[in-house]
């Protein structure tokens, strides 16, 4: 079957099964690597994209519930209007290995799209669903706390 899907704001036709993850789609099939696999299970949160605006687990996702929807990756948002909030993110601390990096990433641009200015508590209840390892979340939390806008 084939399904047509705006990816990063490129109309995309993705041949494949109705329950092919989306997340094997984005990776092998439109090469964009910078979503990862961590459980595989819908419990880490690594493989986290938006789908019209919401963050969503890719690993879980069939394409059969992608047809004509909009998804954006960290490739996406990592060019457009988040790059300020990117450099940020890595000089507050926000990545050590990276494994979990652009599933939170993700997840906090959809906040701060909504919500330039999120509390500690939002921000929690945001990430809650994406785990780290290695930073302690606090340089994540400094880099939202600065909030969305180029300062
Ligand atoms: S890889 Fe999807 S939630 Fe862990
Ligand atoms: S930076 Fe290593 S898991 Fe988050």
């Amino acid at each position: 079957m084939k399904f047509e899907l705006v990816v990063n704001g490129n109309p995309v036709l993705i041949e494949g099964n109705p329950m092919d993850r989306l997340l094997d789609a984005l990776r092998d099939k439109l090469d964009l690597m910078g979503t990862k696999e961590g459980c595989g299970e819908g419990e880490c949160g690594a493989c986290t994209v938006l789908m019209n605006g919401e963050p969503v687990l890719s690993c879980l996702l069939p394409l059969i519930q992608c047809e004509a929807a909009e998804i954006e990756t960290v490739e996406g948002v990592a060019t457009g209007e988040a790059s300020a909030f990117l450099e940020r993110f890595v000089s507050d601390g926000g990545v050590q290995c990276g494994a979990c990096t652009p599933g939170i990433i993700v997840t906090a641009w959809a906040l701060l799209r909504d919500n330039p200015h999120p509390t500690r508590q939002e921000v929690q209840a945001a990430l809650a669903g994406n785990l780290c390892r290695c930073t302690g979340y606090e340089g994540i939390h400094r880099a939202l706390g600065r909030g969305a806008a180029d300062e």
